[in-house]
C-alpha cells in the first residue's frame, strides 16, 4: 500500500529513517554474522559480489571492511564474476549482497565460488530466497518489501548494515555506540526531510531539460555519487553518469561545457573538502551549473547548495543517499515518467 504517498519510490524513501532505527534497534542480531564473517576472513581473501545498487553498497562496504576492520577485498560485478574469479579458491570468502536473493547472475557467482571450495556469505532483503539457501551465513537487512523497480531504501539498509558488520569486526563491544550513532541519524535525517523533499524538487526542476548530468564524490562518497547517476538514468532517462571526483579530468571533463550541471557530494573531513573545491572550480570555469550536497559550514563556490547534517564521514552515504534519491523521482516526475516502474527494467533480474 502507498498510503498517503503518490508512489512506491517515494513511501520507500521516506521508510528510510525508520529502518535505521530498526537496524540500530537490532545491532545484536548482526554478530554472530559478524564474528563468522572475521574468522573465515583469516583463512582466505575476500571478493564482494553484487549487481547494481547493491553493487555501490558492496564498494561502500569495501570502504568500512578497509577503513573500520582492517580487511582488504575486491568487489567483483556479478555479472563478470565467472571471468574475474578464477583465483578463487578453498578457504576464500564470498560476500554477496542482493535485494532481493534471486539475481541470477549474483546466483550463478554463488554456485561458482562453493564449486571451488569458498565460503558463502550474503546480505539479503527478501526472507526464505535462493541466495539464503545458498549461503553458509546470511543477515538480513531488515527493510520490508520493496516494491518501486529503483532500490531506494535497500541500499541505505545495505549500507548501514554493512556499517555495522564492519564497526563489530573491528570492536565487538561498540554496540551501544553504534545504536546511538544510527538513532542520530535517523532523527536528524526526520527532522531535515520536508526541506530536503523541497531543495531536491527544485534542483529536479532545474535538471529536467538538461542532456547529461554528472555526480562527483570522493573516498567513502565516490560510490554514492555512482548510485545517484544509476538512479537518476533509470527513472528520468537522463544520461548521468558518476565519477571518482579526482578522475573526472581524466577524460569525462572533455564533455563539460556550458549549463552541464555537477552535482558534487562535498566530504565532511576538511582535508578532502579542498581538493573537491579544486575539482569544482574546474567544471566552473569550463560553464557547468554546479550542485554542491554538503554538511553546514562550508563555503564553496557551488551555484546551488543543498545542506544536510552529516554527522561523519563514514556514515555520509547514509545521509547523502537521500537528497539524490529525491532529485531522481522528482525529475522523473518533471518529465512525466512513472518512477516505479521505470521503461524496459524489472525488479528482480532473474536471467543471466
Ligand atoms: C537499481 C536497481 C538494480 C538492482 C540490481 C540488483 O535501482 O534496483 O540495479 O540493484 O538489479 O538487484 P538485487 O539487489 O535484487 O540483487
Amino acid at each position: 500500500e502507498k498510503g498517503r504517498y503518490e508512489h512506491f519510490m517515494l513511501k520507500e524513501i521516506n521508510e528510510q529513517p525508520y529502518i535505521m532505527m530498526k537496524i540500530a534497534d537490532t545491532i545484536e542480531y548482526y554478530k554472530k554474522f559478524s564474528e563468522r564473517l572475521e574468522s573465515a576472513l583469516k583463512s582466505g581473501s575476500l571478493s564482494i559480489v553484487a549487481a547494481g545498487t547493491s553493487m555501490h553498497a558492496g564498494l561502500i562496504g569495501k570502504f568500512y571492511l578497509s577503513t573500520l576492520a582492517g580487511f582488504g577485498s575486491d568487489v567483483i560485478i556479478a555479472s563478470e564474476f565467472p571471468e574475474w574469479s578464477r583465483h578463487i579458491a578453498n578457504g576464500d570468502v564470498i560476500l554477496a549482497i542482493s535485494q532481493s536473493g534471486e539475481t541470477a547472475d549474483v546466483l550463478e557467482a554463488v554456485r561458482i565460488a562453493r564449486d571451488r571450495g569458498a565460503k558463502v556469505f550474503s546480505i539479503v532483503n527478501v526472507p526464505g530466497s535462493t541466495l539464503t539457501r545458498l549461503s553458509d551465513e546470511y543477515v538480513f537487512i531488515q527493510a520490508g518489501p520493496e516494491v518501486g523497480v529503483a532500490a531506494t531504501k535497500t541500499f541505505t539498509a545495505q549500507v548501514a548494515s554493512l556499517y555495522v558488520i564492519s564497526s563489530l569486526i573491528s570492536d565487538p563491544t561498540s554496540s551501544e555506540d553504534l545504536r546511538e550513532k544510527l538513532l542520530s541519524i535517523s532523527n536528524s535525517i526526520l527532522k531535515d526531510m520536508g526541506r530536503v523533499d523541497e531543495e531536491s524538487r527544485k534542483i529536479a526542476g532545474l535538471l529536467k531539460s538538461r542532456e547529461h548530468v554528472f555526480f562527483l564524490g570522493r573516498g567513502v562518497n565516490y560510490p554514492t555519487a555512482l548510485e545517484g547517476a544509476l538512479k537518476l538514468k533509470e527513472i528520468s532517462y537522463i544520461h548521468a553518469e558518476g565519477y571518482a571526483a579526482g578522475e573526472y579530468k581524466h577524460g569525462p571533463l572533455a564533455l563539460i561545457e556550458e549549463g552541464v550541471p555537477v552535482i558534487a557530494l562535498i566530504p565532511k573531513e576538511r582535508s578532502l573538502i579542498n581538493k573537491i573545491i579544486y575539482n569544482l572550480m574546474e567544471v566552473k570555469a569550463r560553464g557547468s551549473f554546479t550542485v554542491t550536497i554538503q554538511p553546514p559550514d562550508v563555503s564553496l563556490p557551488s551555484d546551488r547548495r543543498l545542506v544536510v547534517d552529516v554527522e561523519d564521514e563514514l556514515t555520509s552515504p547514509l545521509i547523502y543517499a537521500i537528497p539524490l534519491q529525491l532529485i531522481a523521482y522528482y525529475t522523473a516526475l518533471e518529465l512525466g515518467r512513472n518512477p516505479d516502474k521505470p521503461r524496459n527494467l524489472a525488479k528482480s533480474v532473474t536471467v543471466e
